[in-house]
């Protein structure tokens, strides 16, 4: 049943919500879709705490649905379109959408295309927004429920950002693939760092939409589905048992099977640039020498997350700093998040 079913008649009306919502990276990643909107594998997530995109929506009953989005304080036609286009999707279900203005004003705390998903926090965000208007329409108590509600809306809009709406860890089809529910993980890697090293910020040529496409056709995909499967089995054990060599080994094997499942795909294509090979083979390096905890993963795009633990960042930012930073453009410092706030 569609967890939007007791919201179907609720009457348009006039409401503001403002949230603000995280980012998050995915430790085994989510590549390649079933049905509608659901994933073929599981995955599992960090959210970010720096991050965020702070949104405000203003609703309003209209004739038709209307949506006016401002992006960093200017109207964006693009951003418009895009979200006019997901709230119509959620018509059939919610049918106030259609008689409702929304005047959305968005903003991130991190630049586009540095491999920090903002359709994450963007999207997640506005489902939140969304969320409370539903719960204020129905009088009904925004318990527990009201993150699984939001997280179903979000996943709607885009899958990762079904992650978005917890803090800590985040599972999604494990315990269901229509909403994503929080995991718990050992006291010693409830805090992480993430430094994104952004190699590039240029715009990406293929976007994930299509990437998730191309593993219809994929010949691998099968065995990359049994794999994420597996990783997400073992990950599960490794987070709740601490063990952080064991958790960057499988950190690296997913980033690593993502860009080979791009590469090798009918119309393979490339995200990495020489540079991220250069900062994957310099970490690399600098652990077996050290021995010390340093991992990296990567998003859909040439850009670096460098995860460690915060008992090593003494002895691990000296080389962050003096040998990967000069590789890439700049360096964003987060670290494992509380989760959305509402303003
Ligand atoms: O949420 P989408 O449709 O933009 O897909 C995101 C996929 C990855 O970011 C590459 C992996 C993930 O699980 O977040």
């Amino acid at each position: 049943m569609s967890l939007l079913r007791p919201f179907r008649d609720i009457d348009p009306g006039s409401f503001k919500a403002a949230w603000r919502s995280p980012s998050n990276i995915a430790f085994v990643k989510y590549w390649g879709k079933k049905g509608h909107q659901l994933p073929a594998n599981p995955s599992l997530s960090m959210t970010l705490e720096k991050c965020y995109t702070s949104t405000k929506i203003q609703f309003e009953k209209s004739d038709d649905l209307e949506v006016d989005l401002l992006f960093d304080g200017k109207h964006n036609a693009i951003f418009s379109e895009k979200v006019k286009k997901f709230l119509s999707s959620l018509g059939e279900e919610l049918s106030f959408i259609e008689n409702t203005k929304f005047s959305i004003s968005t903003e991130n705390t991190f630049p586009h295309g540095t491999g920090i998903a903002s359709s994450a926090s963007g999207l997640s965000a506005i489902a939140l927004c969304l969320t409370d208007f539903l719960y204020e329409a129905k009088g009904k108590h925004r318990g527990e429920d009201f993150f699984e509600v939001a997280s179903f809306i979000a996943r709607l809009a885009s899958g990762s950002a079904c992650r978005s709406v917890y803090g800590g860890f985040t599972s999604w089809g494990d315990v269901s693939d229509e909403f994503a529910t929080p995991f718990e993980v050992h006291p010693s890697l409830r805090t992480l760092h993430d430094d994104v090293l952004v190699i590039s910020s240029e715009e990406k040529k293929v976007s994930s939409r299509a990437g998730h496409e191309r593993m219809k056709e994929h010949p691998f995909a099968e065995a990359r589905f049994t794999q994420a499967k597996n990783n997400f089995e073992l990950l599960k054990s490794i987070l709740q048992n601490g063990d952080v060599i064991d958790l960057g080994r499988i950190l690296e094997e997913e980033a690593l099977t993502l860009h080979a499942m791009m590469m090798t795909s009918p119309e393979g294509f490339t995200l990495f640039k020489p540079k991220s090979i250069e900062a994957m083979e310099k970490i690399r390096e600098f652990r077996q020498e050290t021995h010390l905890p340093l991992f990296f993963t990567l998003d859909a795009g040439p850009n670096l997350h460098l995860i460690y633990p915060p008992s090593d960042a003494k002895r691990i930012q000296p080389f962050i700093q003096d040998v990967l930073k000069p590789l890439g453009e700049t360096l964003i410092q987060d670290e494992t998040g509380k989760g959305p706030i509402r303003c």
